[in-house]
């Protein structure tokens, strides 16, 4: 049997209590002689700087580089408000993702069938709904220079975000969209500010490019990202994958969140290039973060984290029947009218994040 090495990090508010629920599911899929799995766990974020006064310490991301995959709950918190801006927790997530090259962030947004009611939408606009979103993570003004505040000799500051974009960074990120897509829906939708930033005019010159020279069979369409927030919300399900910017990724994955019922729904997936044996570094993380309102109460949804690890079955073990049936789990709990408290709708009364853990990994039991 396969054995793969985790390396797990739950971070900080509900990041702990999220992880304990994969570890149950994890249990399952090893109990049924599919795969075994090592947790090893580390430390990010706040939990980290108490620990050691970083964000992450070089032995934790020393094992983050050798781990077949990485598992990330989230990181930060009120608590760590007034921590120097180089070690507050949101630091260490950005190295992880910075250092093994994790240039492709796929967030799926998906609308599973019993929660049509509970999205802030109408159920006809939501039901049935798959986006892909293929947001660019280790680019853009995330990690532009400069990036800093000056003094300006009248007394005032000055503040500067740079966001840089070369032509490799979005031919990658483009290819691993329409391949995306070429597997979905055959349509990739890419998105920038053209008619206002550079980035924006080289990045859909090279998309259409790439398009041009390698997926000529995808549907390729452009669309000014103001205007996809607007159509994500009038009209989610003419999309099928969305290929933007890493700030732009940010801000529209929390958006089409809301249309599958609640941002503890969302799980991605953060993918490296691949290697000469078609191996690449991958971390797993859900689209939402700490939920310092809800932290230590036992309610947060774990869905979104065992969706990760989910995708890590799909995207890094290649166990996808495995991987289907997690999604079918939820699926199946979901119908049977179990509901964490973030997800409105008619549910009558809401079950723990640990109660919603052990359906899920009951249910994937018996469909094992
Ligand atoms: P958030 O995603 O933590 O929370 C936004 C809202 O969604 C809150 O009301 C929260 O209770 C709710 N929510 C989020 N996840 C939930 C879940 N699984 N179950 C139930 N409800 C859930 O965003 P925020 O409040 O803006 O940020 C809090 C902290 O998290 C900040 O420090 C931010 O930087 C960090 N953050 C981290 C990550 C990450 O680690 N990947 C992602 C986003 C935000
Ligand atoms: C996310 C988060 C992160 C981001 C923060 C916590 C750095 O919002 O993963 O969506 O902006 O990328
Ligand atoms: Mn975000």
């Amino acid at each position: 049997m396969a054995s793969y090495n985790i390396f797990l990090l739950p971070g900080d508010g509900i990041g702990p209590e999220v992880t304990a629920e994969v570890e149950k599911v994890a249990h399952v899929i090893s109990g049924a002689g599919l795969a075994k799995f090592e947790f090893e766990k580390g430390l990010v974020g706040g939990s980290a700087y108490d620990a050691h006064g970083q964000a992450i310490s070089e032995a934790d991301m020393a094992r983050a580089q050798a781990a077949d995959a990485v598992l990330l709950a989230a990181v930060g918190g009120p608590k760590w408000a007034d921590v120097p801006y180089e070690v507050r927790p949101e630091a260490g997530l950005l190295r992880l993702r910075k250092d093994l090259g994790l240039f492709a962030n796929l967030r799926p947004a998906l609308c599973y069938r019993a929660l049509a009611e509970a999205s802030s939408l109408k159920r006809e606009l939501v039901e049935g709904l798959d986006i892909m979103i293929v947001r660019e993570l280790t680019g853009g003004v995330y990690f532009g220079e400069p990036k800093e505040i000056t003094n300006l000799p009248n007394g005032q500051k000055r503040a500067v975000d740079t966001q840089v974009y070369e032509t490799y960074e979005i031919e990658r990120i483009a290819a691993v969209a329409f391949e995306m897509a070429r597997k979905r829906g055959n349509k990739v939708t890419s998105s920038e500010k053209n008619n206002v930033m550079k980035s924006g005019v080289l990045w859909k010159e090279v998309v259409t490019d790439v398009h041009k020279k390698s997926y000529p069979d995808v549907q390729l369409e452009h669309m000014l990202a103001d205007a996809l927030g607007m159509q994500l919300v009038r009209y989610p399900k003419q999309f099928d994958v969305i290929v933007t910017d890493n700030l732009f990724g940010d801000l529209l994955s929390d958006v089409a969140s809301m249309l599958t019922g609640s941002l503890g729904m969302l799980p991605s997936a953060s993918l490296g290039a691949a290697d000469a044996s078609g191996k690449r570094k991958a971390m797993y993380e859900p689209v939402h973060g700490s939920a310092p309102d809800i932290a230590g109460k036992g309610i947060a949804n774990p869905i979104a984290m065992i969706g990760s690890f989910g995708m890590a079955l799909r995207y890094s073990f290649g166990l996808i029947e495995a991987a289907d049936l997690i999604e079918k789990a939820i699926s199946d709990v979901l119908a049977a009218g179990l509901r964490t408290a973030d997800i409105k709708g008619d549910a009558t009364s809401s079950v723990s994040t640990s109660a919603m853990g052990d359906a899920i990994a009951n249910a994937l039991k018996k469909a094992l």
